[in-house]
Formats: structure tokens, C-alpha cells, sequence
């Protein structure tokens, strides 16, 4: 399967014989899933972001901006992350042979992508502070010294994941509404950006946690807080292009609780056979909570894999059952 740059180069800022940074990123499934299509009443399709390199939608983004930090001759790759930007920078940069630097809110990213951000040999720094903390010193510091800001404040990341709104036009001959997480509201300008080049104009619902939820209250968060750790920001850096993406797409920007957020991604595994990260399931949520408002075709993004959060995961599950090497006693736990 070739990368995003090279399936959709026409529509990027890269040229014939530019490097491309790639691990086989974007052409991502699309699933439908029947039993949230019969709870809103409407059809409603999955875009599986946790099938990318890294388990999340960030790939996109990175390919475009890691290729292009090379292309201006960088050394060195950062950014601030809840967890998936750093374990896609470290693995680009991983690719690139370049240096690679993250900074996470300390104690507060999910144990996958720590583990993920640490093999691909990134230094990591456990700020003791949130993200929104760490987003505003490592812009700070790469106005200091040379090297490339890889978050979302850098273009190259929305040109990239633009091309999973076009992906979605590609697979379907119609879509009404998006339904999206929001958190630094790259991802949801990034969609919007890529609907509007393809000439497509679907609704956007764009869900937040109830306790990291600036766009829907119109005001910073100072400390947010929500299970969905990936989406726990308070002061998103795409701001007012996010809420421009809700005014022009007649779109909203709503809340959804941790329970709501939970049950969705329970839902999802158990009913859909789809694992994706609590942030993730918030755009469900929000779509069983809210409804779809009369949209007929639906896509839900499910931007992380579920792997990347065991810990949640196995709060919420069943526990296992445990069982002595006898027959009688795997049948018993086998057979209830
Ligand atoms: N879902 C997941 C799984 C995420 O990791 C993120 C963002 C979002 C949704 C929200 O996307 O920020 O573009 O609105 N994660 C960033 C990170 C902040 O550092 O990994 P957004």
C-alpha cells in the first residue's frame, strides 16, 4: 500500500522528487456498524484511524511534516503531546534518522504510547504540567533553537490529514455529518480543510470531553480532566478555526461525559468488534447522545487504537476467569 503522500501528491505540498518520510500511512478502513446505525436510525460507517503505522490518526499529519522538517534540512523533530503525536514524531523521526524530543503531561498519557515514544529511541519528558502547559513551552523553545515543531500549529500536519476526508469521499457516494473528537481541534480543521478542497460540504458534530470542553463552553479550562486522557486540553490551539469549520459546515461543538465516553467504547468493542481509546469513542457518544439530526449517511472517526490504553480497557472489562488444569474445571469455566 503506498503512503498518503504518494496516493494523494497532487493535492500536497510536495513535489515529484521531495523526500518522503513514510510508513505506509492513510487508506484506512471504513467499517459499518449496525448496531449504532439502528440506534440514531441512520447509516453510520466507522473510519478505523487505529489501523494507521502508530495506531492513530497522527500518521497523517506526521508523514507530511516529518518529510518536510527533512526537506528543510532539520536535525531534530518535537512537539507536545497527550501521547499519539509522540509516539508518531518517534517513530518518523525513528524513519528520518532524526533526533526525536516529546514532552507529555507527566502521569497522563496512556501506557502504549509511552512505550511506543520510548522504543523508537525519542528522549521523553514528563512535564509537571498539562498539556496545554507543555504545548505553550516547547513553541517557546523551538523559537530558541533549530528544530522542527511537529504539533498541530505546524500546516504540514493539517495537509496530511486532510487526506482522510478524502479517503471518506472516495469510499462513499454520500456523507451528510462527520461526527469527530476534539481536543487541540487540528484534526477537525484538518477534515474540514480537505471537504472543502474536494468541493464536499458535510455537517460536523465535534465532540469534547465534559471536563476538557473550552470550545463548548467558549472559555479556557485551566485544569481538564477526563478518562479520555488523548483529549484532555483546555486551550486548543486551533481555536477559531475550529469553531469557523462548525459556523460554515452548520456543524456543533458538544460535551459528552466520561460515562457517556465509556460506554460508547465498550460499546464498540463488544457490539462492533471495533477496539479503539476512550478519546475516540467520544465521537459515538456523541452521536447516540445528540442523534444525527437527520443526516442519512453518518462516518464516526475512531482516531486511536484501543491497544494504546490497556489500563483503561481492563478497568472496564469483564475480568478473567480463572480455572485448574482438570476437564471438569474448563468445562465448568468454559460452559458457565
Ligand atoms: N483522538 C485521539 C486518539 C487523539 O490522540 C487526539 C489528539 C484527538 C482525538 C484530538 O485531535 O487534537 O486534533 O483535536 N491527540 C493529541 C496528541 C493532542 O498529543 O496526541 P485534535
Amino acid at each position: 500500500m503506498p503512503g498518503l503522500v504518494e496516493r494523494y501528491r497532487d493535492r500536497l505540498p510536495f513535489a515529484d522528487d521531495d523526500p518522503v518520510v513514510t510508513l505506509g500511512e492513510g487508506s484506512t478502513p471504513l467499517v459499518h456498524a449496525p448496531t449504532v446505525s439502528e440506534r440514531v436510525g441512520a447509516e453510520v460507517y466507522l473510519k478505523i484511524e487505529g489501523a494507521n503505522p502508530t495506531g492513530s490518526f497522527k500518521d497523517r499529519g506526521m508523514t507530511c511534516a516529518v518529510s518536510a522538517a527533512v526537506r528543510e534540512g532539520a536535525e531534530a523533530v518535537i512537539c507536545a503531546s497527550t501521547g499519539n503525536t509522540a509516539a508518531s514524531a518517534a517513530a518518523y523521526a525513528a524513519k528520518a534518522g532524526l533526533t526525536g524530543a516529546v514532552i507529555v503531561p507527566e502521569g497522563k498519557i496512556a501506557t502504549g504510547k509511552l512505550a511506543q515514544a520510548l522504543m523508537h529511541g525519542a528522549r521523553v519528558i514528563a512535564l509537571r504540567g498539562n498539556f496545554d502547559e507543555a504545548l505553550r513551552l516547547v513553541r517557546e523553545l523551538v523559537d530558541r533553537h533549530p528544530i522542527a515543531l511537529v504539533n498541530s500549529v505546524n500546516p504540514f500536519r493539517l495537509e496530511g490529514q486532510k487526506t482522510a476526508a478524502f479517503e471518506l469521499l472516495d469510499d462513499l457516494d454520500q456523507l451528510d455529518l462527520l461526527c469527530i473528537p476534539v481536543g487541540n481541534a487540528g484534526n477537525v480543521t484538518a477534515y474540514w480543510k480537505g471537504f472543502r478542497e474536494a468541493g464536499a460540504s458535510p455537517r460536523l458534530f465535534g465532540f469534547q470531553a465534559e471536563g476538557a470542553a473550552p470550545l463548548v463552553h467558549g472559555r479556557r479550562v485551566e485544569n481538564p480532566e477526563t478518562v479520555a486522557s488523548a483529549i484532555r486540553i483546555g486551550n486548543p490551539a486551533r481555536w477559531e478555526e475550529a469553531m469557523a469549520a462548525m459556523t460554515e459546515s452548520r456543524g456543533e461543538i458538544r460535551a459528552v461525559s466520561d460515562d457517556e465516553i465509556l460506554d460508547a467504547y465498550r460499546l464498540l468493542a463488544a457490539r462492533e468488534g471495533v477496539f479503539c481509546e476512550p478519546a475516540s469513542a467520544s465521537s459515538v457518544a456523541g452521536l447516540l447522545k445528540y442523534g444525527a439530526d437527520g443526516a442519512e449517511r453518518v462516518a464516526c472517526v475512531l482516531t486511536g487504537h484501543g491497544l494504546k490504553d490497556p489500563q483503561t480497557a481492563l478497568e472496564q472489562a469483564y475480568a478473567v476467569v480463572p480455572c485448574e488444569p482438570s476437564i471438569a474445571a474448563v468445562e465448568r469455566a468454559v460452559l458457565g
